[in-house]
This record gives structure tokens, sequence and C-alpha cells, in this order.
């Protein structure tokens, strides 16, 4: 087993989970450290029970993450494949996100044993489940950080940009947005129909104000999704268009503190599920959940395919809660 990219909140859980079934299975767990990289690295260490009995509450991995370009080479593969033999392993659980899985499936290419897949992110963009390990404790945090801001926000009627990761996905920030009752959010998913531009948002601004009267006015805006983030979008409303804005960046902290209950248990259910398909002779797919029923997705369809935004959830947000009506913001 290894974790491997972003750690996500709940991964220690799952980890947890695959050795508590792998030990009620009569099986033996090997975790590499560092990802990937201790894969190639040969750092290894030993699982039992008894290691992971209190690790669930806790975000982050115990047995460490990291980002490893060099596993894209072939040689990095192969070199893999031998480590994994010479250890006698037959099967190897991935915990992470898509560029673990796109390093998993590469190394299927040189390796016999048996791949499982199990989704940790917080960025909820792997086709095949109804949630990542993870996400629900960044939405949650987000959320937090949104009504927090809200506070201040209503005391100098100030505009507030809140910048959260998703990489290229929205879930959250459109998430997070409708749960703090934010006014706008700009998402992946909208600029790439409709790009905003800072005109149109100045004007929506001040038609939420026209049509609420002075107060606040909190955005979120997804990362890479303005040239400069959420600084220097707020420069710009201050310096051209005199309105008093402040950016708020929530970066890693959308990583840490206790996992949401949800992550936990959707960790647990994920990690045993993981054990229970190397016990089916399944290889390279991702355990996943599909409306509370535990499913095997090919692990090059969590990437090549699409994992949309839900439809309604962004109609509500976008049009039904928009205070200002499209007619009027044309
Ligand atoms: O994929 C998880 C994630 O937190 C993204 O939301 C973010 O873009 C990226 O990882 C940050 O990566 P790093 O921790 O390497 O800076």
């Amino acid at each position: 087993m290894l974790t491997s990219g972003g750690d996500a909140p709940g991964m220690n859980a799952a980890l947890r989970a695959v050795v508590l079934a792998a030990e009620h299975y009569d099986m033996e767990v090997i975790a590499f450290r560092h990802g990937y990289e201790g894969l190639l690295d040969n750092e290894y260490l030993s699982l039992k029970a008894a290691d992971v009995l209190h690790v669930l509450q806790y975000s982050g991995t115990i047995i460490k993450s990291a980002r490893c370009p060099r596993f894209k080479e072939v040689a990095a593969a192969q070199l893999a494949a031998e480590n994994l033999d010479a250890l006698g392993l037959s099967a190897l659980v991935v915990i992470g996100g898509d560029g673990s899985f796109r390093g998993a499936e590469h190394l299927s290419q040189y390796w016999q044993g048996q791949i499982i897949g199990v989704p940790g992110t917080i960025d909820n963009d792997l086709y095949g489940t109804d949630a990542t390990i993870g996400y629900a404790t960044a939405v949650a945090i987000a959320m937090d950080a949104l009504d927090k801001i809200r506070d201040t926000a209503d005391a100098m009627d100030r505009v507030f940009i809140v910048e959260v990761m998703g990489r290229h996905a929205g879930f959250i920030g459109l998430s997070s947005a409708m749960a703090a009752g934010a006014e706008r959010m700009i998402l992946p998913e909208l600029q790439r129909d409709k790009p905003l531009t800072v005109a149109a948002l100045v004007k929506h601004i001040k038609r939420v104000e026209a049509v609420r009267g002075p107060g606040s006015y909190v955005m979120v805006l997804s990362e890479h999704q303005w040239p400069g983030g959420a600084v220097a979008l707020s420069e710009q409303l201050e310096a051209e268009f005199d309105m008093p804005c402040r950016p708020c960046l929530l970066g890693h902290i959308q990583r840490g503190g206790a996992p949401a209950p949800s992550d936990r248990i959707l960790a647990s259910q994920l990690g045993v599920h993981a054990i229970e398909l190397i016990l089916q002779g399944a290889t390279r797919v991702m355990a996943g959940i599909k409306a509370n029923q535990m499913v095997a997705v090919p692990l090059v369809d969590t990437w090549t395919k699409k994992n949309p935004l839900d439809e309604n959830l962004l109609r509500i947000q976008h049009e039904i809660f928009n205070p200002v009506k499209k007619s009027a913001s044309k």
C-alpha cells in the first residue's frame, strides 16, 4: 500500500481500514513511505492493526505522501515492478488522486500483480465515485472560513474574494459557496462556458448593492481561474473601481484538521472494499461508491471520463440564489 500525491483528510482512515481488513482476511500489509518515491527507493515498513488503531481522527498520512514526477518514466515503473516482486507482493493498493492512478496504470504495464486504487483527494474530481476521501472535510473547512469572513465583511461592508482549492474542478468552490451563501462564484466549469470579465463582476457587485442595500459581498474563487488569483483581482477592484475589497487564500488549510465523519466513514468503507476487490481477483480498478453501492471502476476511466458538477446545485446557487436576476445583469 502507499498514499500518493496531495494528502487528503481521511487517508489515515483509509489505510487503517486496509490494514484491519487485510488482517481480518489473513493477509499481510507492507506500506511504502512517501508514495511512489518509497516504492522506488525500497523505503517500506510492515503495518499491523496495532500500528493503525488510533489514526483515523488525524489528517495527513502516517506513511507520508509525495508527488513523484519521475514515476512517468519507463525505467521507474520497471524498477518499481522489480521491487514489488523482490518483496513477494501480490497486490498494491494506491490511495490518491488522478495523478496517482495514472502512475498505477503505468505500473500495470510492467507488473503482473493486482493494483487497486482508493480515491483520496480533496478535489472530488475522479469519475466513477459519488465522493472522494477528503472532499467533505475540505468543503467544511472552506464553509467555516467563509462564515468567519462574512462576519468581518458584514461589519465593514466589504467585498471579499476567497480562493479555494480544487485543481481544475469546481466541486469545493460550488459546495462551499452554497453552504455559506456566497454572492458569487468563479468556477472552472463556469469560466469555460462564459469567462467572467472584471467589468461584469463590478456590475454584479453594484447591482447586488442596489437590490439589497450596502453590505457584504463574498465571492468564492476556484484556484487557477483568475490571473494572479484573489490577490490580483482584489487589488484591481480597489485600484480601478474604488471598491473596498480583501482577498483571502485558504490554501492548504483545506487539507488539515480532523477529518469529517463522512470522510472517515467513506474511507473505512473504501479501504475494506479495496481488500475485498483483491480477494475477488480484481485489478486496475478503483474502489468507489455509487448510490450507496460499492463499485469497481476501471482506473483509466477515473481520469479519462468526466465527473460533472451537480447541475441542480449549480442552477440553484448560480441562478435561483443570485440576488440579481439574469435579465437585469445583461
Ligand atoms: O489535489 C489536491 C490539491 O490540494 C489541489 O487542490 C491543489 O491544486 C494541489 O493539491 C496543491 O498541491 P501541492 O500540495 O503540491 O501544493
